[in-house]
């Protein structure tokens, strides 16, 4: 059996998925649009072998209910290969994991391609993003390349590529607010916002009309419409994990901070957006020219400990390893 080794790159939402369809198979209650980020990398390797799955994180074994949350994956890559087979599985990510960083999607990206190709399956990448979306639903994003949208109706959601990256000429500053890992994974983050938020159904609505403005503004290579979506997206989407009871709230100040930050730049006339994931790491976008101006200003902020710069990175790549 061969050892397969996949590199995947965190899909960050311009237009988010926020909040899961009832019933099995981790469905999506929204589309999403996002594009991978070259600073957020997962290298995994998967080999099967005898007995039970192993799993190793940045070189540390993984245990407890980590664990089986991984087997139970890995079980649905056996169901597909009618396999009995176990897996070593060996990750590694070049960015700080469960902090916000959408380590989810490139996690669960590439442990989709690898184990896949290990057991000797070759998905097309629609089913191979559809068994990513089972581990993760932004998982399905990182997949292939380019400007990505999820339909939430299709029968088994996966992401499909909508344009080249090349459509928009942006690039990305992470700031990282150091405060350790997150307290609300996204997935209890969700089901808490769909089961008590009275604003849930409103953002449901607005989610799909902001992904079908956003697939024209990228038709049109509109930035700053684009960005303006985007922005009030990303808003939305916490405004409506506010109201869940208890609330759900993963800004912190600077958080916020950077939203203002991008207004002050926009005043400036420099064409730079913020956005967030489920954590409190601000995401600035921008064109490529305004990259040293936001990055500047990003890692100037108070309460940002280091910035990450990134272009966009393509979809899953894979590797027999000898
Ligand atoms: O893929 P998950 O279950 O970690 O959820 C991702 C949720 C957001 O990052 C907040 C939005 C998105 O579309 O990536």
């Amino acid at each position: 059996m061969p050892r397969v080794e996949a590199t995947a790159y965190a899909s960050i939402a311009f237009i988010k998925y926020w909040g899961k369809a009832e019933g099995p198979g981790n469905r999506p209650a929204t589309d999403s649009i996002g594009i991978n980020l070259e600073a957020l990398k997962t290298v995994t390797t998967a080999v099967p072998i005898d007995g039970d799955d192993q799993v190793f994180l940045d070189g540390e074994p993984v245990t407890g209910a980590g664990l089986t949350k991984l087997t139970a994956f890995l079980q649905l890559v056996r169901e597909l290969a009618d396999a009995t087979t176990g897996f070593r599985i060996e990750s590694h990510n070049a960015f700080p994991t469960a902090a916000g960083l959408a380590s989810s999607s490139s996690g669960y990206a590439a442990l989709a391609a690898a184990a896949s190709a290990a057991v000797g399956l070759e998905l097309t990448l629609p089913d191979l993003s559809a068994l990513a979306r089972r581990g993760s639903g932004s998982a399905a994003r990182s997949i292939p390349g380019g400007f990505v949208r999820m339909r939430s109706t299709a029968l088994e959601p996966h992401a499909v590529t909508l344009q080249t990256a090349e459509a928009l000429p942006l690039a990305f500053a992470v700031g990282i607010v150091d405060v350790g890992p997150k307290a609300i994974s996204s997935r209890d983050g969700m089901n808490r916002t769909t089961a008590t938020s009275s604003y849930h159904p409103g953002w449901i609505e607005r989610a799909q009309t902001d992904c079908d403005a956003f697939e024209q503004a990228l038709e049109r290579g509109d930035l700053d419409a684009a960005g303006a979506l985007a922005e009030a997206n990303a808003l939305a989407m916490h405004a409506d994990a506010m109201g869940a009871r208890p609330p759900v709230v993963y800004f912190r100040g600077p958080t916020l901070e950077a939203f203002h930050l991008a207004a002050r730049l926009r005043r400036q006339g420099h064409p730079v957006y913020a956005t967030c994931d489920a954590g409190p790491h601000p995401i600035l976008f921008f064109h490529r020219d305004a990259t040293e101006v936001a990055t500047d200003a990003l890692t100037n902020l108070p309460g940002i400990a280091s910035v990450l710069v990134s272009g966009t990175a393509p979809g899953v790549q894979m590797r027999v390893l000898p």
